[in-house]
């Protein structure tokens, strides 16, 4: 039986922009997840480094933060049986145009900066991406 665990979802500026907010969090409440926190912020460069630091020797770091930097984005995290995994499924494959039908990339759009969403992959992840994003007040 999987452990009841909780996960991050960062949706992009594309997805708030596109007005894709409700329709993401929603499949995640009609799956079963319940919603924890939810903020909407625009991350500041520094904030966006450390978010993505895992990423920082990719030859897109640059694009990575400047995109994620470009508009408000929604921060929702979510507690269920096997989060991580789980909601990674219901996101799909990084390359929205081979995501697979069902999936919020594979659903809305053919992007890869710009793929609506992002899911922390572990749960070290999580806690890492969290307080970058909420900063020190996650609770
Ligand atoms: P995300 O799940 O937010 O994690 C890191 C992001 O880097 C990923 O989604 C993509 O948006 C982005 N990414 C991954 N590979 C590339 C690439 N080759 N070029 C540009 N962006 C990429």
């Amino acid at each position: 039986m999987s452990a009841v665990e909780d996960t991050l979802i960062v949706v992009k500026p594309d997805g708030v922009k596109r007005g894709l907010v409700g329709e993401i969090i929603g499949r995640f409440e009609r799956k079963g997840f319940a919603v924890k926190r939810v903020q909407m912020l625009t991350m500041s460069k520094p904030q966006a480094e450390e978010f993505y630091s895992v990423h920082n020797a990719k030859p897109f770091f640059g694009e990575l933060v400047s995109f994620i930097t470009s508009g408000p984005v929604v921060g929702v995290v979510m507690s269920g049986r096997d989060a991580v995994a789980t909601v990674r499924r219901m996101v799909g494959a990084t390359k929205s145009w081979e995501a697979a039908a069902g999936t919020i990339r594979g659903d809305f759009g053919l992007g890869l900066t710009d793929n609506c969403i992002h899911a922390s992959d572990s749960t070290e992840s999580f806690t890492k991406e969290s307080a970058a994003f909420f900063g020190k007040t996650l609770g």
